[in-house]
């Protein structure tokens, strides 16, 4: 269904051309969006950490043009391979940004982290290329900020689900839920209603296996049509976002270990029980696992673990505890990192405007 609220209103004085670039980060779900409907609508609610060091940096160069014409780079290096799902981007966003029938682009993107390695780089890449998209527009028209990010979320959704989530920090939370003001299946919302705790969370991502992934999510998504235990798993998440709310607020980390793990485990239980199975789990992935359940329970530190979906694994711990999570990784751990990589983030404050510049 059209929503008519984001279509561009105003835009007579587009600029002619000029360049935009932003820097958008990767979020890590703790109640994941795993199933949806047409178009890119989630089949639940879900709720992220927005990330800080993982990050999109996108730079879109634009001239008017009879037809549009899209141009891709990856760390400098022209990419067909990412031209269909960015040209299925353009498609779905004409209708609320007409403008982007009359453009060459260019879009120059760079990663901090490795893509379709199970780290969100469709998060970070969508958002930064909406903000930058977007950002055309807001300088033929009066658009205010909150409008803006609200439309870039918008936007974002329709390259990739949780994208409309990293536009937000600390966190975002996507999908319609009574017990979230103003959430919606369009866009995702700001949520920072939290105890401090959560503000500066570290999340030290253990890098098992960097390379690209066998199923990729669109497809792990659409496996949830027709899946023996779609509807309970469904019910779970809807539940699981109302205890989550009181969890976040009271800062109560037991709980929040508990639920984050149950999610994360759940999301491989139902990749492993669609019709055709997979698993993304790779044996190093059980083996941090069960090496941070080991810790934690001799230590008492609070690790816990989540995932995306791919192999590599999440510690999730309070920013108090960095100096022993460190030595606990570089002590245990990192001999199942493929090529002893891990990358060290925490909760971030959202996307940056670099640069912008018209003509
Ligand atoms: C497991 O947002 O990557 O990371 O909408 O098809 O692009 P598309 O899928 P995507 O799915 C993310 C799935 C997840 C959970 C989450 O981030 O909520």
């Amino acid at each position: 269904m059209r929503q008519d609220e984001f279509i561009a209103q105003g835009t007579g004085l587009l600029p002619e051309k000029g360049e935009v670039s932003w820097q958008s980060p990767s979020n890590i779900a703790l109640v994941k969006y795993w199933g949806k409907k047409p178009i890119q609508l989630p089949a639940n609610a879900s709720i992220s950490f927005t990330l800080k060091n993982c990050y999109t940096s996108t730079k879109l160069s634009f001239q008017k043009a009879n037809c549009r014409t899209v141009q891709v780079f990856v760390d400098g290096k022209e990419q067909a391979s990412f031209l269909k799902k960015i040209k299925t981007f353009f498609e779905r966003i004409e209708v609320y940004c007409p403008y982007v029938k009359n453009y060459a682009f260019k879009i120059e993107t760079e990663n901090t982290f490795p893509h379709s390695s199970g780290i969100a780089s469709s998060a970070s890449g969508f958002s930064a290329l909406a903000l930058c998209v977007l950002s055309i527009e807001r300088k033929a028209s009066s658009m205010k900020d909150e409008g803006f990010y609200k439309k870039a979320s918008f936007l974002s959704r329709l390259g990739s689900g949780s994208a409309c989530r990293s536009v937000f920090s600390p966190m975002g939370v996507w999908g319609a839920h009574e017990h979230y003001v103003g959430s919606s299946d369009q866009f995702a919302i700001p949520y920072a209603d939290v105890n401090e705790v959560f503000k500066s969370y570290q999340d030290t991502i253990l890098l098992v296996d960097k390379g690209e992934k066998k199923v990729s999510s669109t497809l792990g998504h659409g496996l949830m049509v027709g899946h023996p235990y779609a509807s309970s798993r469904f019910d779970q998440a809807k539940n699981h976002m109302i205890d989550l709310q009181k969890i976040l607020k009271e800062g109560n980390i037991l709980a929040f270990n508990g639920l984050v793990e149950k999610e994360a485990l759940t999301l491989h239980a139902m990749m492993m029980t669609s019709d055709p199975y997979f698993m993304l789990f790779k044996p190093n992935t059980l083996n941090i696992i069960h090496k941070v359940w080991a810790k934690r329970e001799e230590s008492k530190v609070p690790f816990a673990i989540t995932l995306d979906a791919g192999a590599n694994v999440h510690l999730l711990y309070p920013d108090q505890y960095k100096q022993v999570a460190l030595q606990f990784i570089r002590d245990e751990l990192i001999v199942y990192c493929e090529n002893q990589q891990y990358i060290c983030d925490e909760v971030g404050t959202g996307p940056l405007l670099k640069t912008e510049s018209y003509a």
